[in-house]
């Protein structure tokens, strides 16, 4: 089965997910967690609608440049959009796999919930450690879906429908594994923090109710998941939402590491 195609229809669904509460708060730790310094060039790997590029350019300034790449021309349509007032944002189409970007280029670079998409993980941690100058930080975030602990009356339909979302990507449990990928790659210093999405009340700044659209739409038709199941799966989190029963968790990781030499 496909993996979820980032066209326009995704791209609006994403436009939506990264204005929550949850997303810009991830943001603000992947941001914290690179540091960005005024005149640095950094580069987004996977820089979708853009969110990171248009944010990034407040922290290295005028004399600063961020390049964005990405393999998909909707998502860098989004991205040539929200950074249109700033010429020192460049933008490319180009796999993580094939970066085309100059060696040792870059003082900082980031890659955020893209290598779990990405097949051959350990080719994208070579372009990214390729790209860097020696003493380049790097910041790679991603999602471990197995840690999705989602309440609901029907945990049979609960199941299948995630089980049918692990299929929207390449590595659901990519964090599991990626430390020793990077150290693999060359990186150093490599460093994890785990950080929890978490809610207890429906509300729509959270993950959990964000996703019940994008999820819905990718499962509706896989294996023998209906337009009637999803729905009705998608309401009750709703109904469960007024009753004050709603649950929802899952960890996601942020990765640190340096190119050292
Ligand atoms: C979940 S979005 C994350 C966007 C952005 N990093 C953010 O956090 O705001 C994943 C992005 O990775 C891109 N992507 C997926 N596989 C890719 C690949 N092999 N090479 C380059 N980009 C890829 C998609 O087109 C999409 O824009």
């Amino acid at each position: 089965m496909s993996q979820l195609v980032f066209d326009e229809e995704t791209g609006k669904q994403l436009e939506a997910l990264y204005r929550i509460g949850d997303t810009v708060r991830r943001r603000r730790l992947v941001r914290a967690a690179l540091a960005a310094a005024p005149g640095e060039r950094i580069l987004d790997v996977g820089c979708g609608p853009g969110f990171f590029c248009a944010e990034l350019i407040d922290e290295v300034g005028p004399e600063g440049v961020i390049v964005g790449v990405d393999a998909s021309p909707q998502m860098l349509s989004l991205a040539a959009r929200r950074c249109e007032a700033h010429s020192n944002v460049v933008l490319h189409q180009a796999d993580a796999t094939s970066l085309t970007v100059e060696d040792s280029g870059f003082d900082g670079a980031l890659c955020v919930q893209v290598l779990e998409y990405v097949p051959d993980v350990a080719a994208g941690l070579a372009e990214l450690y390729r790209a860097l100058r020696p003493g380049g930080r790097v910041v790679i975030w991603d999602v471990d879906w197995s840690t999705v602990s989602w309440h609901s009356l029907d945990a049979t339909r609960m199941e299948r429908i995630l089980g049918s979302w692990a299929e929207h990507l390449a590595h659901s449990s990519l964090p599991r594994t990626l430390g020793p990928a990077m150290r693999a790659a060359g990186f150093e210093q490599v460093e994890m923090e785990a950080h929890s999405f978490a809610s207890a009340k429906f509300d729509p700044q959270t993950y959990g109710v964000a996703l019940l659209p994008v999820i819905r739409s990718f499962v509706v038709g896989r294996g023998d998941i209906t337009e009637p199941e999803a729905t009705l799966w998608a309401a009750e989190q709703r109904e469960l939402g007024k009753r004050r029963e709603y649950f929802f968790a899952c960890t996601q990781f942020c990765f640190k590491a340096t190119r050292t030499s």
